[in-house]
């Protein structure tokens, strides 16, 4: 009779063991192996930018787009005389950015200077007051770069990013690439926009990004199967409890 108490006892202690290790296999699975140590980087890639503050302003004076991010350019300019494509990639330093603009009620125009006016950059919001919805639809670039004679220029008319909702303000913390043409993108950092509906200067409710939800993920799961474990551990406690007073009741 004893035996059953014991055996009972075993099991309950294998079982969230076996769980524990297939838990931990899992998350094996889902972490990213080391980053390979690279010898000779062929070029290097500035570090993350800073995020900047960008505002515009209403004829009445109240803040009518609000924009926290920092920006990264990528450019890609093919030199003739090398035979190749050389990539260009600039942070945009917020403390020598200007942010001018304006707002409409189905568009705004955020366009930011940067440099001493050697890169001109410019967003286009807009709405679409049937649905209420709101999307990044254009991006313009001029830039002076080194080892280009005429100014790059780039732009694109047709885009649908930082997709957000009328009164609310469009959020991702995860690093964005917002491809603008075959030779310009913008990777995007820590990224809370508005560019309609804004109460007061402040941001409305925020809309995460399906990267930042994607990243939520993972400690959901992970806390889900903990409860999981804690509550099999519990039941197999209760039973096997009840099965050792059960033995001791018969003798
Ligand atoms: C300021 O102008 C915007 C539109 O340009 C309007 O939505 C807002 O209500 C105005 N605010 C005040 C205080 O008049
Ligand atoms: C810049 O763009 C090129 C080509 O699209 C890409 O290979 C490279 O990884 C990008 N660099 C950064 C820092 O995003
Ligand atoms: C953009 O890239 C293409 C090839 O990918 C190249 O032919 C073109 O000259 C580039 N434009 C600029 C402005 O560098
Ligand atoms: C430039 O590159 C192309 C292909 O990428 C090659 O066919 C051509 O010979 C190269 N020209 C020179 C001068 O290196
Ligand atoms: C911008 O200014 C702040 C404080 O004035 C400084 O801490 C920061 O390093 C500056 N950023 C850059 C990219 O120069
Ligand atoms: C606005 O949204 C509605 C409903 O989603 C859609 O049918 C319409 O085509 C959109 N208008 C524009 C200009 O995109
Ligand atoms: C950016 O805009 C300013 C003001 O309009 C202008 O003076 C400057 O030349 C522009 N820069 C580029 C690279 O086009
Ligand atoms: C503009 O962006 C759209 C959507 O990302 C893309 O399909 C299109 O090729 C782009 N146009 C140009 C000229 O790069």
């Amino acid at each position: 009779m004893q035996t059953t108490g014991v055996h009972s006892w075993c099991v309950g202690l294998t079982l969230p063991l076996i769980l524990a290790a297939v838990l931990h296999q899992g998350l094996a699975d889902v972490t990213p192996p080391p980053a390979p140590v690279t010898t000779a980087a062929p070029h290097t890639d500035p570090a993350r930018p800073d995020r900047g503050t960008y505002r515009l302003t209403s004829s009445n004076g109240t803040t009518c787009l609000l924009a926290y991010m920092g920006l990264q350019l990528n450019f890609s300019i093919s030199s003739l005389p090398q035979n190749k494509t050389l990539q260009q990639v600039l942070n945009v330093n917020p403390n020598t950015t200007k942010a001018l603009g304006s707002c409409e009620a189905e568009s705004a125009h955020l366009r930011l200077t940067t440099d001493g006016d050697k890169t001109n950059l410019t967003f286009v919001f807009t709405l679409n007051t049937t649905s209420d919805k709101y999307h990044l639809s254009e991006v313009t670039v001029k830039a002076v770069l080194p080892e280009m004679k005429d100014p790059f220029s780039a732009q694109n008319s047709s885009l649908n990013y930082l997709r957000g909702t009328l009164g609310r303000s469009y959020m991702c913390r995860e690093e964005q690439t917002l491809s603008v043409s075959a030779n310009f993108s913008i990777n995007t950092f820590q990224v809370q926009v508005q560019p309609f509906g804004l109460k007061g200067e402040q941001f409305g409710a925020a809309e995460e990004c399906q990267l930042d939800e994607d990243d939520m993920l993972i400690p959901i799961i992970v806390g889900a199967a903990l409860a999981g474990l804690v509550l099999i551990v519990l039941l197999a406690y209760l039973i096997g409890r009840k099965r050792s007073h059960a033995g001791y009741q018969t003798i």
